[in-house]
Formats: structure tokens, C-alpha cells, sequence
């Protein structure tokens, strides 16, 4: 039997991204859709003849449809009240929207083993990355030097990126000291190095015709370690989502992270 889904958040780009996903894969079924901006009560299917019911209110699809899963890609705000109403009808729960508070993990938690049903958040569903920085951790205990490259899409606000960030902190803890850095001796132009993070450093790459890509370059004596994640499209996080609904309704509590949910 396929699982069933509802997706919340469906007429966002996550969510028709979600949508799009689970109507191509003949393990999943989707049941309905939930969106503020719904207008009218029936979602066309992608590429086929058939609708499935459509609310702008949770409560209201999830009586409808009994899904298994509910699929959260939507604002902070919202995933909360999410979290308590399909936890409280033991559905489980794939939550992608980014910045939850501590506090509002430990809730799910709490609500997803009080209800004996899983819970999947993760800020990060591309896998690619999350085995990225599984690698650069295992590489940066051989190596002494470490560079940063990320590239992105020229409309970018921040730079670094929060993910060279984080892979930087990350290699230096599986280090468990600092990476050696080479300084310029003479720099004839201030930031060529880049900025640097515990020995690593950081240099961001700003074009239109990227979308998402980094690069950690690794050095030792007489040779480097390059690994490189690349994605195209939004799609890049479908394959994460498809494997969280698969899994979570094995799960019971809070799984936090796509490298805690693939064991790594
Ligand atoms: N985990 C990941 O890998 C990952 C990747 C990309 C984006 N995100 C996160 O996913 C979230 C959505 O991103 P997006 O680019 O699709 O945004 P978006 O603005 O395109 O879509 C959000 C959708 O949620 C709907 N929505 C908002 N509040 C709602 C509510 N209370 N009830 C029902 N629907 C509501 C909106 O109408 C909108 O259609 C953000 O938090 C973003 O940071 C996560």
C-alpha cells in the first residue's frame, strides 16, 4: 500500500516541488494539500486527469484525507501548529521549513513520542551536501590545510553561504584543532585570501547562471583532496524528502538533520 501524504505549504516553490515528487513515486500517494493561498477546494495533479482535495486549513484536509505523513514546507510560524495537530491524529511528520527554535524541536519531540509517531526535520534535504560535509569530516583528520569555495547565483544576500559556514566548523571539530593557514606575505589587493574560519579559508563566488555549489579543497604535502557539490534546481532536495516520508513512519520522536536520519 502506498503511503499517503498531505503536503502543507503545497502552492509554494518547496511545496509544488514536494507535490510534484510524490505523484511520481508509485510508494507514495498524495492524499491533499494545504495552503494559505488555496482558492477553491481541489489541486490539479501534475500531468494527469485527477484533483485531490485542497483547504487552506490543516484540520480540515487531514479529517478529509487520514494521510500518514504530513510534509511541512511553509514559514517557522506555522510548522508548530502543524507539528500539534498531525501528531495529535498519530500522523507522522517531514518538516523542511527552516528556523525552528530548540524549543520548538524539544516540542516536537515530545508531541511525536507522546502520540508513539516520528518526526523528520531537517534544515537541509539536499543530500548531496549533508554527505559533503560526512566526507570533509572524514578527510580533514589527514590534512593540514583547508580551503572554501562556494559559488551561488549573483542574487544571493549573504556571503559566506551558511553552509560554507558550517562545513567549516565542522571540518576543524573533526580536526580537533585548527587548519595551518598560508598567509599572504604581501596581499596587493585587501580580501584576496578570503575570510578565514579556524584556519579555513572562506572565498564566495557571486554569478548569474549558478544556483548553489561549494567546493573544500584539501592540502597536504604533495597533494590535494577536492570535494564538490553542485545542484541545478530545487529538485535537489527531492530525493531527501522521498527517503524522510519513507523512513518516518518507521520512527518514533524526533530525528533531527538528513546525516542523523541516513546513520552517517
Ligand atoms: N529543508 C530544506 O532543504 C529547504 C530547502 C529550501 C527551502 N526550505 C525552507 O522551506 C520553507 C518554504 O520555502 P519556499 O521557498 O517554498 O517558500 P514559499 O514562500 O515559496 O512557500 C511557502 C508556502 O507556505 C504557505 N504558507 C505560509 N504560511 C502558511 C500557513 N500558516 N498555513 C498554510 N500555508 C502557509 C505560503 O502560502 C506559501 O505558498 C522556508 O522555511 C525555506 O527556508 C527548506
Amino acid at each position: 500500500m502506498p503511503i499517503e501524504v498531505v503536503v502543507h505549504g503545497a502552492l509554494g516553490r518547496m511545496g509544488r516541488e514536494v507535490v510534484d515528487a510524490v505523484c511520481r513515486d508509485p510508494q507514495l500517494k498524495l492524499a491533499g494539500a494545504v495552503d494559505l493561498k488555496a482558492e477553491g477546494e481541489r489541486l490539479p495533479l501534475p500531468g494527469r486527469q485527477d484533483t485531490i482535495p485542497l483547504s487552506p486549513d490543516l484540520e480540515t484536509i487531514l479529517a478529509q484525507t487520514r494521510p500518514q505523513v504530513v510534509v511541512d514546507f511553509s514559514v517557522a510560524e506555522a510548522a508548530m501548529n502543524v507539528a500539534r495537530l498531525a501528531t495529535k491524529r498519530k500522523v507522522s511528520l517531514v518538516i523542511g521549513t527552516t528556523g525552528l527554535s530548540p524549543e520548538a524541536l524539544a516540542e516536537m519531540d515530545r508531541l511525536a513520542r507522546a502520540n508513539g509517531v516520528g518526526a523528520i526535520v531537517a534544515p537541509n534535504f539536499a543530500l548531496g551536501a549533508v554527505i559533503m560535509v560526512h566526507l570533509a569530516r572524514v578527510a580533514a583528520r589527514y590534512f593540514d590545510y583547508a580551503e572554501i569555495i562556494e559559488m551561488h547565483h549573483e542574487q544571493k544576500l549573504d556571503a559566506p553561504s551558511g553552509t560554507a559556514l558550517s562545513t567549516a566548523r565542522a571540518i576543524a571539530e573533526a580536526r580537533g584543532k585548527p587548519f595551518l593557514h598560508a598567509e599572504a606575505q604581501k596581499e596587493g589587493l585587501s580580501g584576496t585570501r578570503g575570510g578565514e574560519l579556524q584556519g579555513v579559508s572562506l572565498h564566495s563566488v557571486r554569478l548569474p547562471g549558478l544556483m548553489a555549489h561549494q567546493e573544500i579543497i584539501f592540502g597536504t604535502a604533495g597533494q590535494t583532496l577536492t570535494i564538490r557539490h553542485d545542484t541545478i534546481n530545487r529538485e535537489c532536495y527531492m530525493p531527501g524528502v522521498v527517503l524522510a516520508i519513507k523512513k518516518v513512519v518507521e520512527l518514533k520522536g524526533l530525528t533531527h538533520g538528513l546525516d542523523n536520519m541516513l546513520g552517517l
